[in-house]
């Protein structure tokens, strides 16, 4: 049943981008070269694509952007970290990004803005007086990146955003978007709990950071699928815990104190659902049985409560973007130019599959 509907989770393919799919089968984020589903890349037995990755928007080239051509081995690359890496998500990307330009040579420089938007303008704005000519940026949020952004932009330096989006022109303040299906990942994590719960109960949600494409889509994405199928669920609570663990544990230790009723929790990132858990322990109550639960990202810890009953299941946001980051610069500077858009493919972990993605060591 679940499998079911990731089936019709998944969305069409726009445009072809072929290269991505060698890249993902070497266990980088995942695309596709044409609306046919993908071959799973890196995906141990029994795990199943949750949203088929595409590509869209004219191409956008160095000259159409208005950049100078750049040779990238012989560049000075800017990479900047929104948020702490003591989230597996953040330690992941940022280790896939370094890998990638030490194998390919690159000279990489970078910061981690610990969750602060001034702080991620800052650093930018440092790297660029450094010498970066070109940057790689996954931005905190959508719109306070402007003046970096800005900055980038005057001096005609290429950025390349990945995991959340910036509001914006693509190939004029910035060169496109490389990411997740957030909004499908959110309707299969409301199919798993509305599955858990037979469609009867009430629920609370842990909201990501707020001011974010991610959280947005996340929010929409289950309320509009717990609306349209799932009329006896109830969402009673529905509050920020800002993507962290301590944040998660005490905005549910709040939520149950006002909610003791409450018997699913939609946490939208893995290190929330950590924190959720622990309240939920705290209050007496076990995990699993009395509270279903379900998360987005598919880290260590979190597919292993999976396979432990612990919780329902874990939509993945695959974090490996170092390789396709790198081809997308590589196409950049070329005449051909890159696809703007670039939404990857991720997995969704359940009871069925969730050890022996752990075993196959598909899990970061
Ligand atoms: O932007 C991706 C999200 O941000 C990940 O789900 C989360 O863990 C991170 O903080």
């Amino acid at each position: 049943m679940v499998s079911a509907n990731h089936r019709r989770a998944r969305f069409t393919a726009v445009v072809g981008f072929a290269a991505a799919a060698a890249l993902l089968a070497a266990g980088c984020a995942k695309s596709v070269e044409s609306a046919a589903p993908p071959a799973p890349a890196g995906a141990g037995a029994g795990q199943q694509e949750v949203a088929e990755g595409g590509s869209s928007g004219a191409p956008c080239s160095f000259a159409q952007y208005g950049a100078p051509q750049l040779d990238l081995t012989k560049a000075v690359v800017g990479f900047s970290q929104s948020e702490s890496t003591s989230n597996p998500f953040r330690a992941t990307e940022t280790q896939s990004i370094t890998d990638e330009a030490k194998k390919l040579g690159i000279n990489l420089i970078q910061r981690n803005a610990n969750a602060n938007v001034s702080q991620q303008n800052t650093d930018i704005q440092d790297m660029i007086a450094q010498g970066a000519q070109v940057l790689i940026v996954a931005p905190e949020n959508s719109d306070g990146l402007a003046p970096a952004f800005a900055q980038a932009k005057a001096k005609h330096i290429p950025v390349l955003t990945i995991d959340r989006t910036v509001n914006g022109t693509a190939c004029s303040d910035f060169i496109g978007f490389i990411g997740s299906n957030f909004l499908g990942q959110a309707k299969i994590a409301a199919d798993d709990l509305g599955a858990a719960l037979n469609g009867q109960g009430n629920v609370a949600v842990l909201q990501g950071t707020s001011g974010n494409n991610v959280a947005t889509d996340r929010t929409n994405g289950f309320n509009q699928q717990i609306a349209a199928k799932y009329p006896g669920i109830k969402i009673v609570a529905s509050q920020t815990a800002n993507f962290d663990q301590a944040t998660g544990q005490r905005v549910m230790e709040q939520i149950l104190q006002r909610n003791p009723d409450i018997n699913g929790v939609y946490a939208q990132n893995d290190t929330m659902a950590l924190g959720a858990i622990q309240a939920i322990r705290a209050a007496g109550k076990t995990p699993g049985t009395d509270i279903k639960i379900v998360a987005i990202d598919g880290t260590q810890q979190a597919v292993r409560a999976v396979a432990d009953g612990v919780m329902v299941a874990d939509v993945e946001t695959n974090p490996r973007f170092g390789p396709l980051a790198f081809e997308s610069l590589r196409k950049f500077y070329t005449d051909a130019g890159v696809p703007t858009t670039v939404i990857i493919s991720d997995h969704h972990f359940t009871k069925d599959n969730a050890a022996t993605a752990l075993n196959n060591g598909d899990v970061y």
